[in-house]
């Protein structure tokens, strides 16, 4: 913040107080070749022309603040946005059966972290109004791309809001926002129309981050599979009646962690990217978010997988072990965590070099399916079933699991990046750097119990998160489980991130209990979608929780999470069923929390241009010699804060072309070949403190004599 020299004090005006600051803001245009491919219409044979269901698609921006706001899923308290790379979306899919369309149900993907409660309450309760029961618990499902450079604070339990200060509202109102405009696109675009499912194998795209936990799986398990991560890409694809490709779903695990922790640039990671550069292939000169075309990349059993590809390595400059793979049991440098980084296929350029190359992986085997020539159609009922798994107290009997809790190593985080919250450091210094957590702290409870050790052994409990209650939960106690049906098609929307092998036993078991219930043959293909609708955090085996990395620390519900999840959802099969009707009768969702969040996020107070300046003057032009393909292009302009308005469905810049005809746009900030950064420019920066203003006057008297005279301000604090 930049607080004005202070001038001569007129005694009796205001002072003028402001808060003024000289905001510039600053682009950067890359030029580059991209995707010039002229748009494909798919064909397909032996299509009907009629369509055995209804589908609709949508796309709509969910991008909260760009600056000065925590970035969600490295919970890294430094990770504050300073612009964008890429507009965040939720792109939405809604399947009916053409024969009895309110059978439905609607799938969004959404490039952010994970679901979350209060805004899929908030989403559900906005379409109760618009559309009655058409849209309900049990066939909507709010999925996250668990992109980690998204725009944080939107999630309703405590925990999540750490390092964002609390809640923002402005990022879950954009959330929220933008769900119901690509809900209401795709309601409005139903027609009938037809699916077809595929898959390919895409190698190198993901790799598993704690494989030694994975070996502690049972050796004749693991022997029935190619390798430590799942390698499957599927693909459910959309077309018209005519059999033209309108959009697509396409399934692959691997973490949104492409992008490193020390990025500041909002974005939806290799997810998003993918998503764009499938959109932009099939419409090239549509911008972003603008297309009718919806491609959703979506995350399935994402727990141990990372991006980062070249594997994880020592960043320990000066020390023997710099440049060395870290230690394999707890990928440690010289004993220390913090140096271990996971290293992307671009690594030697940079992270969004590594970001373009696994989202351009997921684009192109995603295409060789859609493209390809052995797709097989999708035929049956639509159905969803839904349920709340409620999470006993440890001495419960339903599944054993036991009230939320984080072991130790979660504080170690993982070689994609710290993931420790910054408070286990501050906690018991004088003052942590983090003001929510001086707020929140004092409600951490006493030491977990006998009861509660037990349960989660041999998890050494660090935060017993499900008995904090207050100011609000910590973590949830309640999360949802949910299944959709499409024919032969089967979603588990999973509401946390299953390890590779924790996906495995649950896409397993539950394809044979479907087959054995007789609700499909062996066409049955189940998918795992997650981090879904309630942060429930990982999901590990039993055997891997006994190793205790950071997935295993980061099981919260104990040991048996697996297994309750398994005969929970199972439980959900029969409501699968084509003459199925009725719901199980669930208990009660999780309680409302978002009107008792605590948020520490400042609003913008007000925007001044420098002195002798305008908003939007250029402070630094454009180059006037020719550029080439392949240079960067950069401006910088007179700003203002960007939290103003988000500018949602619109843009912060745009590159135009000259024509015959005038000025037309051909990029904007969302495209990855543009960057928008913002900075708060503090010249002679006032230090914190608290401070008052003083006035020296001098006065005359009747009688000439001229005394000296002082008044002073209340005093107020600079921040
Ligand atoms: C096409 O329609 C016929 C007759 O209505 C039906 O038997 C068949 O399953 C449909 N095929 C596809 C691919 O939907
Ligand atoms: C949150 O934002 C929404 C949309 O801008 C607004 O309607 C609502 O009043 C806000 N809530 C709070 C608590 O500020
Ligand atoms: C890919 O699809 C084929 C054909 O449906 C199926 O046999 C195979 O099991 C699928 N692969 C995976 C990993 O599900
Ligand atoms: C289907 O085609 C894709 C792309 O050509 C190929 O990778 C895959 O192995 C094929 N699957 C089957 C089951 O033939
Ligand atoms: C960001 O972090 C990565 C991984 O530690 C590192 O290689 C890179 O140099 C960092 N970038 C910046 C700009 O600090
Ligand atoms: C978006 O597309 C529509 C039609 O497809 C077009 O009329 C509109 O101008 C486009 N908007 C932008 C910002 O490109
Ligand atoms: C790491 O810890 C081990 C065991 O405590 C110790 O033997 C070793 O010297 C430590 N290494 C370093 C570099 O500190
Ligand atoms: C980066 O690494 C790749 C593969 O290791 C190599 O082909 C490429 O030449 C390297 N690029 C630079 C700029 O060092
Ligand atoms: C289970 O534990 C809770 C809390 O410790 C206690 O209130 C309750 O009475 C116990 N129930 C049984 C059946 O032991
Ligand atoms: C925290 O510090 C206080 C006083 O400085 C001390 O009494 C207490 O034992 C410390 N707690 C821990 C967990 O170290
Ligand atoms: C932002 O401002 C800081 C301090 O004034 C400066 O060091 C930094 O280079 C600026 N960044 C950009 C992108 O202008």
């Amino acid at each position: 913040m930049y607080l004005p020299p202070f001038s001569t004090a007129l005694a009796d005006s205001v002072f003028p107080f402001n808060w003024i600051y000289d905001a510039t803001r600053l682009f950067v245009v890359y030029l580059a070749a991209f995707f010039t491919a002229s748009p494909q219409s798919i064909e397909v044979q032996g299509s009907n022309s009629s369509g055995d269901y209804l589908i609709g698609l949508g796309i709509g921006d969910v991008t909260g603040p760009v600056v000065e706001t925590n970035m969600m899923g490295y919970a890294y308290l430094p990770q504050t946005d300073t612009g964008l790379h890429m507009r965040q979306r939720s792109r939405a899919f809604i399947v009916a059966d053409a024969s009895n369309p309110s059978e439905r149900v609607l799938f969004i993907n959404s490039d952010i972290c994970m679901g979350d409660t209060g805004i899929r309450r908030t989403i559900l309760s906005s379409l109760q109004s618009s559309y009655g029961d058409l849209y309900t618990p049990a066939n909507t499902a709010l999925v996250g791309t668990h992109a980690h450079s998204g725009v944080g604070g939107y999630l309703e339990n405590l925990l999540p809001q750490v390092t964002s200060l609390g809640y923002v509202n402005a990022t879950a109102a954009a959330i929220v926002s933008g769900t119901l405009k690509a809900i209401t696109d795709a309601h409005n675009s139903l027609v009938p129309g037809n699916l077809k499912l595929g898959n390919t194998t895409l190698l190198n795209a993901n790799r598993n981050r704690s494989p030694s936990a994975y070996l502690a799986n049972p050796e004749w398990e693991r022997a029935i599979y190619e390798g430590n991560q799942d390698t499957t890409v599927t693909v459910l694809g959309f077309e018209n009646a005519d059999g033209d490709a309108t959009g697509l779903l396409s399934f692959f695990p691997v973490h949104g962690t492409s992008l490193y922790e020390n990025n500041t640039l909002v974005s939806g990671d290799n997810k998003g990217m993918a998503a764009w550069m499938y959109e932009s292939y099939i419409e090239p000169s549509s911008m972003p978010g603008n297309n009718s075309f919806v491609a959703g990349f979506v995350q399935s059993n994402v727990g141990d997988t990372t991006p980062n590809t070249l594997g994880a390595y020592c960043e320990s400059p000066g020390k023997p072990w710099d440049g060395q793979p870290c230690e394999f049991e707890h990928s440690t440098c010289g004993n220390r965590t913090e140096d271990c980084h996971g290293r992307g296929p671009g690594f030697n350029i940079s992270d969004f070099e590594s970001n373009r190359i696994i989202g351009q992986a997921q684009f192109e085997a995603t295409r060789t399916v859609m493209e390809g020539s052995n797709m097989t159609a999708v035929s049956g009922s639509v159905k969803s079933a839904h349920d709340e798994l409620f999470v006993t107290l440890p001495n419960g009997t339903l599944a054993r699991t036991c009230p939320a809790a984080l072991g130790y190593s979660f504080a170690g985080g993982t070689t994609d990046g710290p993931g420790a919250f910054d408070f286990i450091q501050g906690d018991n210094s004088s003052q942590s750097q983090n003001p929510f957590w001086e707020v929140v702290k004092r409600f951490i409870t006493p030491a977990p119990s006998e009861e509660q050790i037990t349960c989660h052994y041999p998890k050494p409990i660090l935060l017993n998160s499900g008995y904090n209650h207050q100011p609000y939960d910590w973590s949830p106690g309640t999360v949802d489980v949910q299944m959709l049906r499409v024919g032969q098609f089967v979603i588990l929307v999973m509401p946390g991130e299953l390890t590779t092998m924790a996906g495995r036993r649950m896409r397993n078991a539950l394809r044979a209990k479907l087959i054995a219930e007789g609700v499909l043959d062996d066409r049955a293909y189940v998918v795992i979608a997650g981090p879904a609708n309630t942060y429930g955090h990982y999901i590990t085996t039993r055997e891997e929780y006994g190793v205790q990395r950071y997935e295993g620390a980061s099981t919260i519900f104990g040991p048996a999470t697996l297994d309750a999840y398994i005969h929970k959802y199972s439980e959900l099969v029969p409501y699968l069923g084509d003459s199925a009707t009725g719901m199980p009768s669930s208990i009660a969702a999780p309680p409302e929390q978002t009107s008792k969040a605590i948020s520490l996020q400042t609003s913008v107070v007000v925007d001044n241009p420098p002195i002798f300046k305008h908003f939007g003057d250029v402070l630094i032009d454009v180059e006037s010699s020719p550029y080439h393909a392949g240079d960067t292009v950069a401006a910088r302009f007179v700003g203002a804060n960007p939290r103003n308005n988000l500018r949602l469905e619109g843009t912060f810049l745009t590159v135009d072309r000259q024509t015959n005809t005038g000025w037309v746009v051909v990029r904007t900030d969302s495209h990855p070949s543009t960057t928008y950064q913002w900075n708060r420019t503090t010249k002679d920066g006032t230090p914190a403190g608290t401070y008052r203003i003083t006035y020296y006057g001098d006065s005359k008297s009747l009688l000439g004599s001229i005394s000296a005279f002082t008044g002073e301000s209340s005093s107020f604090v600079v921040g």
